[in-house]
């Protein structure tokens, strides 16, 4: 099992190019199963939970190749309609291939994809949207059986209890190829969303409304083929200027989305870093200390304060000047990064779905283990900012979302390596 020895406590400093988005990656190449011709995918990051997306084109018989950063898809093939059990735990995004499947094929069978680092993940509301679609579905022993009653889904007028980004994503799979209109109200707003349904369009697809709460998609009875570029990934740029307003230093952030990434932006401010916008940069400097953030950071859906950059920003304010507060809305078990942060000096406080974060002037170097995707960055910024030597175990989490996390933070003259 590798590891990442972090020699921490150098400022940063220096200039990244930012990696495509997994989270725009993982629907849009399960939307290339709706095409009849060739789709290239370009921008897309060299990740495991990508290659899993591959693999699982490849199994339902699309020809999928995928080298510097570009995926060529040929799904005029496609045969099977079940995703091995196997390849259904290798990543819990494989759910939103059910959606596509049932737009390509109008049946499909998966497992179902279980817990995960995060706590239940159920998938109770994109069973129930597809149902309203008139999909049949069944679930014997462990595993989704759907057939869409005469062999295409019907358009619906569905709302979501909560703005599920995954079960949007699927809504909108289906839908592209249903009879029919769909509308989903109560939709995700993410900007991956958005991304997905850019893909869509330049596949013929109708839809209209992505980003705001309404989504309305006219099912086509084919889409073609198309060149695509995914959008830069906001969390993993989230990820990097953390490191560096942790640490201290300055960075520019090349190929980054600035508009998608305000509500995180917004936030980082506070701290007292200066963060100026250009185009697609970001330029970012930590000059002394950072403050506390005075008021609650609330995880909330888009365009709330995001989740996935939870664990990263309190890795740096675990050293900033007063105590900051993180309310953790959408996911159950999401602090399981903060034994770590604790073991290497910090003082966190857990109250139910609240973090009290206490400033501490300094952390230090510890052996730590990484708990889930960005808890695992959180860890790599806090080493970075602390004083001597961590080693961080489980990276495999870590991998299922940062491209090469050791040369990026190298690029920005942090002391990693991989052994
Ligand atoms: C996606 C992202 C993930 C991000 C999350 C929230 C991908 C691959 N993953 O995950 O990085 O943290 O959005 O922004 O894009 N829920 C239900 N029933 C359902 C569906 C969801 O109860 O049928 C609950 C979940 O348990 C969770 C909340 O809704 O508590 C949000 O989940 P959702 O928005 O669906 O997240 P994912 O699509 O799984």
């Amino acid at each position: 099992m590798q590891k990442l020895i972090v020699e921490g406590g150098r400022r940063l400093r220096g200039e990244l190019v930012l990696q495509g988005s997994k989270n725009s990656s993982l629907p849009i190449l399960a939307a290339s199963l709706l095409c009849r011709e060739e789709c290239v995918i370009r921008n897309c990051p060299a990740l495991t939970d990508v290659y899993a997306a591959a693999r699982i084109l490849n199994c339902v018989g699309c020809r999928c190749t995928f080298s510097e950063n570009t995926a060529v898809i040929s799904p005029q093939t496609v045969t099977g309609t079940a995703i091995p059990e196997a390849l259904m735990r290798e990543m819990r995004s494989s759910i939103i291939f059910m959606g596509a499947m049932l737009g390509r094929m109008g049946e499909c069978g998966v497992s179902v994809p279980g817990g995960c680092e995060l706590g239940p993940r159920p998938i109770d509301m994109h069973l129930a949207a597809l149902r309203k679609m008139g999909v049949d579905i069944t679930e014997p022993g462990g595993s989704i059986v759907c057939r869409s009653r005469g062999g295409r889904a019907k358009g619906a007028k569905l709302t979501l209890a909560f703005p599920s980004v995954g079960a949007t994503e699927n809504i909108i799979l289906c839908a592209a190829a249903a009879e029919g209109e769909t509308v989903i109200n109560n939709a995700a707003r993410e900007p991956e969303i958005c991304d997905l349904c850019g893909f869509l369009r330049a596949c013929g697809a109708d839809i209209a409304g992505d980003g705001g709460s309404s989504i309305v998609i006219r099912g086509r009875d084919k889409l073609h083929g198309c060149e695509y570029t995914v959008m830069p990934d906001r969390i993993a740029g989230a990820t990097y200027l953390s490191m560096t307003a942790a640490a201290g230093g300055e960075m520019i952030l090349d190929n980054a989305c600035p508009a998608e990434m305000e509500p995180f932006l917004n936030v980082l401010e506070q701290t007292g870093c200066s963060i100026y916008t250009s185009g697609d940069r970001i330029y970012l400097r930590s000059g002394s200390r950072l403050r506390a953030v005075r008021d609650r950071i609330r995880t909330m859906p888009h365009p709330g304060f995001p989740t996935d950059a939870q664990a990263v920003l309190m890795a740096a304010l675990a050293t900033a000047e007063g105590t900051s507060v993180f309310e953790e809305n959408i996911f159950d078990c999401r602090y399981r990064h903060t034994d770590a942060l604790v073991k290497m000096g910090a003082d966190i406080q857990i109250l139910g779905k609240v973090a009290i974060v206490r400033g501490v002037p300094g952390l230090h170097g510890a052996p730590v283990e990484a708990t889930d995707l960005r808890g695992g960055a959180a860890m790599v910024c806090a080493a970075l900012a602390a004083e001597g030597i961590s080693e961080i175990s489980r990276i495999c989490y870590i991998d299922r979302g940062y491209e090469k996390i050791e040369e990026a933070v190298r690029k920005l003259g942090g002391r990693i390596s991989r052994v």
